[in-house]
């Protein structure tokens, strides 16, 4: 609780040991009713963390941060794509800042080191409805993480970045901090970020914008165009080599071109 302003946005703020999944244990709790909006869940180890499209998340012990946050959005439901995207351009800033370290945002959830050129994702995102009203927003960060601990080779972390000794507690400080910001910025927008300063700060953080792009659709189906923008709605428009323009709301992204 220490770690909360009592103004701010979080309600209250718990660190467990050991927990299967953050948001799965949230998203529980807001069932029962026995969380409020505003909740913070931060656990030093999970057993069964998620990734999007039912993949797992997983990460040795006290190695990152790894939390959920539980919100009652008031935008209407349709603009809630933005939910991840938001929480990057958060990430991505607190993270910057704290480790020195150059940052990119790959369309929709992952958080990037990019250092020499090379990208590495060192964090991930995850938002999940629950109930009517609420989501669960997840959030991932490989803290010092070294190279014989990767799940996968296209992984990194903030050490492996260059960034030795980055202290996990002032870090989940500055995300929050930047989340509520950012969240407060959205929310005034009513959820629809177009020609807003969010939006201006997604597009210079997205390293998928200006890129040829595969998509893989979550039905099997492939596209395969230039990633032009970002919709209100937070889909991702890919343009076709004949100029059609088609918004994607989900899907694996292989960036191509450069
Ligand atoms: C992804 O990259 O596909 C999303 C990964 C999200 C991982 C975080 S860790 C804290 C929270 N609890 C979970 O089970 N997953 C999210």
């Amino acid at each position: 609780k220490a770690l909360v302003r009592e103004d701010s946005l979080w309600a209250g703020l718990e660190v467990v040991e050991s927990i299967g999944s953050t948001n799965s244990e949230l998203a529980d709790r807001a069932r029962e009713g026995v969380a409020e909006a505003g909740s913070v869940l931060v656990a030093e180890e999970q057993t069964a963390g998620k990734g999007r499209l039912d993949r797992v998340w997983t990460a040795p012990p006290r190695s990152g941060l790894f939390f959920s946050v539980l919100l009652r959005p008031e935008p209407p439901v349709s603009r809630w794509g933005w939910l991840p995207l938001l929480a990057g351009v958060a990430v991505a800033g607190a993270l910057a800042r704290a480790a020195g370290v150059d940052m990119g945002l790959k369309w929709p959830n992952d958080v990037l080191t990019v250092t020499g050129g090379e990208e590495r994702k060192v964090g991930g995102l995850l938002a999940e409805r629950v109930g009517e009203d609420m989501v669960v927003l997840g959030i991932g960060l490989n803290v010092t993480l070294r190279t014989e601990e990767l799940p996968v080779p296209t992984a990194g972390s903030l050490a492996l970045a260059g960034a030795q000794g980055v202290d996990r507690d002032p870090l989940l400080r500055a995300v929050l901090r930047g989340l509520e910001d950012w969240y407060g910025r959205w929310t005034a927008s009513d959820g629809d970020p177009t020609g807003s300063t969010l939006l201006e700060a997604y597009a210079a953080g997205c390293v998928t914008l200006g890129r040829t792009v595969r998509v893989e659709l979550p039905g099997g189906d492939e596209l395969v165009g230039e990633a032009v923008a970002v919709d209100g709605d937070g889909r991702l428009v890919v343009a076709s080599e004949q100029g059609v323009q088609q918004p994607v709301a989900a899907g694996d992204i292989v960036h191509l071109r450069p």
